[in-house]
Order: structure tokens, then C-alpha cells, then sequence
């Protein structure tokens, strides 16, 4: 079967200019070189930091963006020579609430873009029913945009990348700005896509949001990728013990560093909870040095200690800080 995405050795450079007086010119490398594969109905997330380029990845996968080198082909259409029906094929919905008509109101709005993406007329009414149904927002179709949420906008935002019926979607942070219970929701609305059977490519800077929805990720950083594979396999692959979050009161920087050269220790970090320092200690495979830890740390008043698997934030902390030891 096609690739529903491949890039291959994907790079893209922009030249900035800077100073007043004295013009400069740079070259920023936003992309260098980065190759993935996404199989068609597989939910795919692109993780990493601010600026590590990941929305550059998929301007240039939605055909926005020229790549400065390297290809890249949606469902086997090339998106430098085959423009048309690569934007056929797919739907985007960029995190913000802007690009809506505030003055209109939902359904005027949806059927305004049905318009724009040439959705055949006999077909709108029964597609945007079937659309305002899916996102959640059926029964508030009649009230304009301004009145809506954020929450509310960015799901009208979604529909509105659907309405084409696409078969690959790019998310890129869409569920940014947005409660926790609509969170939920969106949630909820991207795993029924995954259902449907289109592919999608999601970014999103909430670890538990990409661990509950993603079948494989990739981790983005500085324009590379620094790991690939299941949530679980990314978990596995940089923190294979366990972690042990240590709660203290007033522990020095000493206690910390001889703690993190305790037999079996990974790596320590300490974490600031209110008046709490939480030291998380990642354990190599099949130890458990807690007892050293503690004996190590001397006078220090200790509360909870708790033991528990790697969470895939440890996995991305590990791997975007560059200590994959
Ligand atoms: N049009 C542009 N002109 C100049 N530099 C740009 C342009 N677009 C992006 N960049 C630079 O390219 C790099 C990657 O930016 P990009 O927006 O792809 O990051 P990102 O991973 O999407 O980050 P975020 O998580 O903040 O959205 C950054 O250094 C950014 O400043
Ligand atoms: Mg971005």
C-alpha cells in the first residue's frame, strides 16, 4: 500500500534579515534532513520543542512551503510537482482561532468554505449536518462565531478541515488554549477520525495527549529527529527503569549530585512543588537503589516516597535535553 506520508531527507532554509543600519543576512536551518514514514489510518505525532520545526515539516508536507531539498510524497502524489492533488487529498487545522468569519455565524461559515473546496452543493447540508455532529458543536450552528469560545472556534476549525472529506489530516497544535473538558472532547473527535480510517499527523506540546492518542511518534528537535517509535517503545528506550520521586524539604545541590552517583541511578532531577523539592531519580533496568538514595541523603526531612513506570514526559525530557546516556 502507498505511504500515506513520506519524507525523504526533508530540509528547508530561511534567510533572515537583521540590524537596521548594517543589513546582515543569515541562514536559519528550520528543517535539515528529516525522513519519516506514516502508513495510511495511522495516527502519527510530531513532537518537540519551540522552534524545532515541526510546523516548517508540515507546511511543507501541505504544499505551503517549498522544501529547500529533499522530497516528500502524500499518498504517492509529490507535493513540489503534484500541488493539485496532494490539496485534494488533505485537510489542516492550524491551533489559534483565527481564519473564521467572527461575523457569521457556524453553519454560514462551513458553508461558505464548502464553497471555497468545491463540495458539491446536493452534498453540503448532509456533510456540515453530519461534521457539526462529529466535533460537538450541533445546536449551536445558528450563533456567530464572535460569541463562541476558543474551545469553540478551534472545533469549528476542524470541521471546517473535513468538510472536503480529506484522507489525511495535519494537526498541528489544535488542541492549544483549550480547557481541560474540551480537551477531552477534541480528544475524543481525533480518535474518531483515527476510526474513520484517515491518517493523521497531530503535533502537540501535552505528552498524556500524545500517549493516549498517537500510534507512533517522532521527536523533533533542532530541525532533527532524535527518536521514533510506539509511545511505549520511546518510553522503554530512554528510561528503561523506573521512576522514584523522592519528596524533600531543603535538600542541597550536593545531596542531589551524590545522590545521582548512587549505583543503579540513571539521572536525578529535582523538581519544585510549592515547598516541596521532588527528586525524580530514573533507575537503570531491574534495580532499585531507592535505600541508597535515601541513605545518601543525610539529614534531609523526607515525605512521600513513591516508585512508578517512566511516563512518556520523562521519555521526551530525556530526549529533547540531549541526555540519553
Ligand atoms: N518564515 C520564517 N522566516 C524565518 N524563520 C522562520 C520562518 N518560519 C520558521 N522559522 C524558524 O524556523 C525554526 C522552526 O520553526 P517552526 O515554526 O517550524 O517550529 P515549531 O517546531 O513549529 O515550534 P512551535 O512548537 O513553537 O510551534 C525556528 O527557528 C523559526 O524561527
Ligand atoms: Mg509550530
Amino acid at each position: 500500500m502507498t505511504h500515506a506520508i513520506e519524507a525523504r531527507d526533508l530540509r528547508r532554509t530561511f534567510q533572515v534579515r537583521s540590524g537596521l543600519l548594517k543589513r546582515t543576512r543569515k541562514d536559519v536551518e528550520a528543517v535539515k534532513g528529516v525522513s519519516f514514514q506514516i502508513e495510511q489510518g495511522e495516527l502519527f505525532g510530531l513532537l518537540g520543542p519551540n522552534g524545532a520545526g515541526k510546523t516548517t515539516t508540515i507546511k511543507m508536507l501541505i504544499t505551503l512551503l517549498l522544501p529547500t531539498s529533499g522530497q516528500a510524497t502524500v499518498l504517492g502524489h509529490d507535493v513540489v510537482s503534484d500541488v493539485r492533488e496532494v490539496r485534494r487529498r488533505i485537510g489542516y487545522v492550524f491551533g489559534g482561532d483565527r481564519g473564521l468569519y467572527e461575523r457569521l455565524n457556524g453553519l454560514d461559515n462551513l458553508r461558505y468554505f464548502a464553497e471555497l473546496y468545491g463540495v458539491e452543493a446536493r452534498d453540503q447540508k448532509r456533510r456540515i449536518g453530519e461534521l457539526l455532529e462529529l466535533v460537538g458543536m450541533a445546536g449551536r450552528e445558528k450563533e456567530r462565531v464572535e460569541g463562541y469560545s476558543r474551545g469553540m472556534k478551534q472545533r469549528l476549525h476542524i470541521a471546517r478541515g473535513l468538510l472536503h472529506d480529506p484522507d489525511v489530516l495535519f494537526l498541528d497544535e489544535p488542541s492549544i488554549g483549550i480547557d481541560p473538558v474540551g480537551a477531552r472532547e477534541l480528544r475524543a473527535t481525533i480518535g474518531g477520525l483515527k476510526a474513520q480510517g484517515k491518517t493523521v499527523l497531530l503535533t502537540t506540546h501535552y505528552m498524556f495527549e500524545a500517549d493516549e492518542l498517537c500510534d507512533r511518534i517522532a521527536v523533533i528537535r533542532s530541525g532533527q529527529i532524535v527518536a521514533e517509535g510506539t509511545p511505549n517503545e520511546l518510553k522503554r528506550k530512554v528510561s528503561s527503569g523506573r521512576v522514584v520521586e523522592i519528596e524533600t524539604y531543603g535538600v542541597t545541590e550536593e545531596a542531589v549530585a551524590s545522590a545521582g552517583k548512587v549505583a543503579g541511578v540513571r539521572s536525578v532531577v529535582t523538581e519544585e512543588r510549592g515547598q516541596l523539592q521532588v527528586l525524580l531519580v530514573q533507575c537503570q533496568q531491574d534495580t532499585d537503589p531507592t535505600q541508597a538514595v535515601l541513605a545518601g541523603l543525610g539529614d534531609v526531612r523526607v515525605g512521600r516516597v513513591n516508585a512508578r513506570e517512566p511516563t512518556l514526559e520523562d521519555a521526551y525530557v530525556e530526549l529533547v535535553a540531549g541526555a540519553t546516556g
